[in-house]
């Protein structure tokens, strides 16, 4: 199922307490946007990339899409405040298409076989989104202590990418955006809706870089995909 991208990047990076955006930061001299760019660069499926940015960075990244020739970006909006509104003004510049993935351009290590599954399950269902099984033991608590082991079985960790149908993304981010409804996931725009939403199993590789010690580990991600 052919896609169109939106990679919000117009985020600081305040987590990574870098001097920079942390998506500038470089990852064995490539800066990890790059990384996520060159996946959807490589995906025959996708049509189109398009990059929210910050208007300061805009030439920068510019100059690195054309170094690594990356002649999917067809346009850039300009980020916001929060990361909803620079998907936001991205949905608002892109032309309609039949499947829309959102993706943070802070996730380089997305496997291209999820990417996939989520277009075919957005294309069938409305909306799919790229989640793994939640791991560890998970308690609540009230200043420390604990009220209750909350059973993990039915639990996810949530990603992205987050894959809709056109209609039903940009009717859901124009709806949140008249209720000043703001969510932590776009996923969370079309439950309120009413609207379903598929999980698609990830992998744990597809880690958000955050904060330094995420450095470390994509680095060594890298390192075992080279080998
Ligand atoms: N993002 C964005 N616009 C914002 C905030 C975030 O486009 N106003 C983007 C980031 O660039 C990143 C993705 O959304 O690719 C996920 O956000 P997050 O990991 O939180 O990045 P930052 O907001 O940059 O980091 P922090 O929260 O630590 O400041
Ligand atoms: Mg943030």
């Amino acid at each position: 199922m052919n896609y169109t991208v939106v990679l919000p990047a117009a985020g600081s990076g305040k987590r990574m307490k870098a001097d920079k955006n942390k998506l500038l930061l470089e990852l064995f001299g490539k800066p990890i946007f790059v990384y996520t760019l060159e996946v959807f660069q490589q995906d025959p499926s996708c049509e189109a990339i398009w990059l929210a940015v910050k208007e300061e960075e805009r030439s920068m990244i510019e100059q690195n899409v054309k170094k690594y020739g990356l002649t999917k970006v067809q346009g850039y909006a300009t980020g916001g405040a929060e990361r909803q509104d620079s998907v936001r003004a991205c949905l608002e510049s892109i032309p309609p298409c039949d499947v829309v993935l959102v993706h943070d351009a802070a996730r380089p290590f997305i496997e291209p076989l999820v990417i996939s599954r989520l277009a075919a399950e957005a294309h069938a269902m409305g909306a799919a989104i790229a989640g793994v099984p939640v791991k560890d033991t998970i308690k609540k608590a009230d200043n420390g202590i604990i009220m209750e082991t909350v059973d993990r079985d039915q639990l996810w960790m949530i990603q992205t990418p987050q894959a809709f149908t056109y209609e039903l993304i940009t009717h859901a981010a124009q709806s949140a955006f008249e209720d000043g409804f703001l969510g932590t996931d776009e996923a969370m725009l079309v439950e309120r809706l009413g609207q379903p939403v598929q999980i698609v199993e990830s992998t744990y590789e597809n880690v958000k870089m955050t904060t330094p010690d995420d450095l470390v580990y994509g680095k060594a991600i890298l390192e075992s995909r080279r080998q």
